[in-house]
């Protein structure tokens, strides 16, 4: 007899919006049109090579870096998704300079927002390397029915109701927590429906792996230097020389680590003087996960999920993992301001 309980996605976030007693599906059925929309994501990445998806768009977005046609799709595909919710009332995206407000008297009653990254990674598409969308919900602080503006979308990430990312790999996985522990599911490509794969997911306080991109080393703050020193020296006890594994793509490399234990470090360098990754919806959403996983996350001076931001794009060094090693990091990091 077959004992593979399957439990998908729209099954897990009806069984647990029992949780919530006041619940009126509006969570609910915002996290089901991500899930439909990273499949749409899923199918186009997975034919990418063979239908004209691949390469540059031609386009230059408002980070100033090359678009990518996956990195429009994906943008649209997340975009659409989320207004014919009808649960949210507007979206910040990496792609687009300003918040997208929907303006239709159906969505524009929302109760949230969204904050995207719609394709991560998105220089590893065309070699085939695992990408990603992250996204992280945040309820209005404008009035339902009022025009929803800038200030709704840079909260702190604490004030997060829910985040998660999609990783686009050897299999495709939703992660997501709403607040109450992390939860994995992997998508079957024969029912096309993702199932629970990865419950309660808990990362390992302490990992034996780092992944930064030495590349930049030159240009560490001195505590970094001295901290990726501390991972190449041999002692039995921490099971040091660390591992380096570092893939390019900020949704492969924080899933690994969070599964088996490891640190994720991208600092401030001279081409980035902030940091490269963008702490509305890059570094809260991951940080969120990493926190409810027990992990922790930190822009080297505070828990980065007490930040307040001041800008949509806004960049910020970003540790996150296993909590020892985050904790060692900021040692280095206060050792040698
Ligand atoms: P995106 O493709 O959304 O712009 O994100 C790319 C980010 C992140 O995924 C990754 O960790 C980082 O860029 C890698 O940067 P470097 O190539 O500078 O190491
Ligand atoms: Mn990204
Ligand atoms: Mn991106």
């Amino acid at each position: 007899m077959n004992n593979y309980k399957i439990t998908t996605l729209n099954d897990f976030i009806i069984l647990k919006q029992k949780d919530f007693p006041y619940a009126k599906g509006e969570l609910s059925s915002l996290l089901s049109h991500i899930g439909t929309a990273a499949k749409m994501v899923n199918k186009k990445i997975n034919k990418a090579g063979l239908v004209d998806i691949i390469g540059s768009s031609g386009e230059v977005n408002v980070q100033g870096e090359n678009q990518q046609k996956l990195d429009v799709y994906a943008d649209e595909m997340f975009i659409g998704s989320l207004l014919s919710s009808g649960e949210c009332c507007g979206v910040a995206t990496e792609e687009n300079e300003n918040e997208i407000v929907f303006s239709d008297s159906f969505a524009s009653k929302g109760k949230y927002i969204v904050c995207i990254d719609p394709l991560d990674g998105s220089s590893n598409i065309d070699f085939n390397v695992s990408v990603g969308t992250i996204f992280s919900i945040y309820r209005r602080l404008t009035q339902r029915g009022e025009k929803v503006n800038n200030e709704d979308f840079l909260q702190k990430g604490s004030q997060q109701v829910a985040a998660g990312y999609i990783i686009y790999g050897s299999s495709t996985m939703l992660v997501y927590s709403t607040g109450y522990g992390v939860n994995g599911f992997t998508l079957d490509p024969s029912i096309g429906e993702f199932c629970l794969s990865h419950p309660d997911i808990k990362t390992p306080e302490d990992g034996s792996i780092y992944s930064v991109n030495e590349g930049n080393y030159v240009h560490f703050p001195e505590g970094i230097k001295k901290y990726i020193k501390y991972c190449q020296e041999l002692d039995k006890e921490s099971s040091r020389p660390y591992t380096s594994r570092y893939v390019g793509s900020l949704v492969s490399d924080f899933h690994r680590n969070l599964l088996k234990g490891g640190i994720f470090l991208y600092p401030e360098n001279r081409t980035a003087p902030k940091g490269k990754l963008r702490l509305v919806y890059e570094c809260n959403p991951i940080a969120f996960i990493a926190l409810q996983a027990g992990g922790e996350a930190s822009d080297g001076n505070c828990s980065l999920l007490e930040i307040t931001p001041q800008s949509l794009h806004q960049r910020s060094p970003f540790y996150v993992g296993s909590k020892n090693m985050v904790r060692k990091l900021q040692e280095f990091l206060h050792l040698n301001r």
